[in-house]
């Protein structure tokens, strides 16, 4: 029964070491990366230019034998240019679709928060039903659909901030650095050769980890790994904590106690367990809860981040013995 369970964590431990001949460093971000892959959910990432993000998406779709598009959202951004319209065929006679880019496996949305809230729900709507409609007739997408959204956290000029609901939309926010030294003088070097990380990528000699159609197999056996019942109490303790905090204005919803079960789950396949342990909630705890909790202002203003409240109630929620 647990063969799939075994082949998940093989798979997973593959895909990193893949993963690394290409990204440098950022074993973290690519850990998270794969928990909203194997869990069948969306990520928000943040970070500056240059840090990896679209090379990290390319490089995961290419491991999971995956197709990738990747949209550059702006503010004249358009839903038919993320959806795709019917155009009149001269020739035949009749309207044919023109597929968008969102008809993928794998989305990269670049700069979400650069686009109008109308053209943010026509993603935002393909993420939560797998679907599109386009002049009143629904498409699907396929079942591993998985958007990547990228937010500048420089530019909020000009911006429409996602709105709150559809924040929660997405299971985890992975924050996104710059490499250490060691690892920028590694890129440096690599430039010198035809090692680069782009050309490693595109030479062919990064092969698909697993094969087309067991993505969604191995998505289920996640179900195999044990989840004892007082690590359920810790995961509500938490997410209802958020809610109580004094610095808290809005907490993290259902939909993050949904999220924690879920990523602690899929961490602890990739730290190669059957179960679930105290330490995998706390590691996936700000990746769910960081984008979902507002703090009062006056909070904000002294200076005070969601990250320290989110350590703060791991430290005042008690880790059941
Ligand atoms: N950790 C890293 N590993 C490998 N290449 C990196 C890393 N960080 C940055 N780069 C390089 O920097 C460039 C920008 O990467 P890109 O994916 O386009 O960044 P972003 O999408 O975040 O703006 C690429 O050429 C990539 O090779
Ligand atoms: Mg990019």
């Amino acid at each position: 029964m647990f063969e799939n369970l075994e082949r998940l964590k093989v798979v997973l431990a593959k895909a990193k070491t893949e993963a690394a001949k290409v990204i440098i460093g950022q074993e973290n971000v690519i850990d998270m990366a794969l928990i909203a892959i194997f869990t069948n959910s969306h990520a928000l990432i943040e970070g500056v230019p240059g840090t990896a993000k679209t090379l990290l998406v390319r490089t995961l779709a290419s491991l999971l034998d995956c197709s990738f598009n990747r949209i550059q959202f702006t503010p004249d951004l358009m839903p038919a240019d993320i959806t795709g319209t019917n155009i009149f065929n001269l020739k035949k006679e009749e309207f044919t679709l023109l597929k968008g880019p969102v008809f993928t496996t794998f989305l990269l949305a670049d700069e979400i928060n650069r686009a109008p809230a109308k053209t943010q729900s026509a993603l935002l709507q393909a993420m939560q039903e797998r679907t599109v409609t386009i002049d009143r007739q629904t498409y699907s997408l396929p079942d591993n659909f998985t958007v990547f959204a990228t937010q500048n956290p420089v530019e909020y000029e000009g911006t429409y901030p996602l709105p709150e609901a559809q924040k929660d939309r997405f299971m985890l926010k992975i924050t996104i650095d710059y490499p250490d030294t060691e690892g920028e003088i590694e890129l440096a070097n690599r430039m010198l050769g035809d090692a680069s990380p782009e050309a490693v990528l595109c030479s062919g000699t990064i092969k698909p980890v697993i094969g087309s159609g067991e993505l969604a197999l191995l998505r289920q056996s996640l179900s195999d790994i044990t989840v004892k019942p007082e690590l359920i109490d810790y995961i509500v303790g938490i997410i209802r904590k958020t809610r109580s905090h004094e610095s808290v204005l809005l907490g993290a919803g259902p939909r993050a106690t949904q999220a924690l079960v879920l990523s602690s789950r899929a961490f602890a396949a990739i730290s190669g367990r059957d179960f679930v342990a105290p330490d995998d909630i706390k590691a996936m705890a700000a990746p769910v809860l960081e984008h979902r909790i507002i703090l009062r202002p006056e909070f904000e203003i002294e200076g005070h981040s969601i990250t320290e409240t989110i350590t703060d109630i791991l430290t005042e929620v008690s880790v059941p013995r």
